[in-house]
């Protein structure tokens, strides 16, 4: 990142004679471009560790962080505080770090930990940024594929650099479907394993990859017709989100309203067609 992320400006306070007029550092929030080139980082140092035998914990029964998580996120952290000193951050394995409330950052340094510790080849590097609570700018990227999902709101959402959109299948009988399961699967009762059973039963398949910033991804390029989870965290949907709705995917929670960062974050994300269908079916 370059110094070109700051901007000096002169706050001119007419009262003052002017040899004491203050300078005040004001920091510019990053670019997409930022996003990109830090998050492809991020992931060139999830893709270099892929596959070696790293020391992993839990955090619960089935709820790991490997060494690769930490050095990813330390990675993000370190860039962050350095070059956009004082925004706020949150990040899933140091959770919420005071800033700004103006400006903020939720970062996942790796979605998808179960499947990286396994090494299956499906995970990703997830980072967004928002003013003012607003989500603006949203970047996912897949070290395996090189891959690189990014949206900025009111511009657009794209797959390395190209535009793109969210499938057209018009029927939910006809759709392929992507969900995911909280990690207390075993001990709550609330676990999403109806509505999957549900939704087997009444779409052309339903997915389980393992990543739910890919999952949004993939509803926005049209790879997924729908795609939906209970209990996420910020940290997994806040760019993935960005980057479906600006693909022109319908994201919303799973009562329909507009607030999927909200706890208890449900996230119900698919084209505009199957959108409705699947609302319908998970309120039945
Ligand atoms: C998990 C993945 C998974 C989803 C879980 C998430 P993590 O994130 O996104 O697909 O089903 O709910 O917690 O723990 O690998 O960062
Ligand atoms: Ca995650
Ligand atoms: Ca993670």
């Amino acid at each position: 990142m370059s110094c070109l992320s700051f901007v000096v400006s002169i706050i001119f306070d007419p009262t003052l004679p002017s040899p004491s007029i203050p300078a005040k550092i004001v920091p510019m929030p990053p670019t997409l471009t930022d996003l990109i080139a830090l998050t492809r980082q991020a992931g060139e140092i999830l893709r270099t560790s892929f596959g070696q035998i790293l020391h992993v914990d839990h955090k619960g029964v089935i709820d790991l962080v490997s060494e690769a998580d930490h050095r990813s996120e330390q990675f993000l952290l370190d860039h962050i505080r350095q070059h956009f000193t004082g925004d706020g951050i949150m990040a899933e394995e140091s959770g919420g770090i005071a800033g700004s409330g103006e400006h903020a950052w939720y970062i996942d340094p790796l979605d998808g930990t179960i499947n990286y510790v396994h090494g299956l080849p499906i995970y990703s590097v997830s980072v967004a940024y928002a003013e003012k609570g607003n989500l603006t700018l949203g970047v996912v990227y897949d070290p395996m594929r090189d891959e690189c999902f990014s949206a900025q709101s009111g511009a657009g959402a794209w797959l390395n650099g190209q535009p793109i959109h969210p499938s057209t299948s018009p029927d939910l009988d006809q759709a392929l479907l992507v969900t995911g399961f909280p990690y207390d699967i075993r001990t709550n009762p609330d676990n999403n394993l109806d509505h999957y059973a549900h939704f087997a039963l009444h779409s052309q398949g339903v997915r389980r990859l393992g990543s739910a910033a890919l999952d949004l991804c993939y509803v926005a390029c049209g790879r997924f017709d729908g795609f939906w989870e209970i209990r996420l965290n910020p940290w997994d949907v806040a760019a993935g989100a960005l980057i479906a709705r600006e693909a022109g995917a319908i994201v919303t929670n799973l009562n329909g309203g507009d607030d999927f960062m909200s706890p208890p974050q449900s996230v119900l994300a698919a084209n505009a067609w199957i959108h409705p269908s699947m609302l319908r079916q998970l309120e039945r």
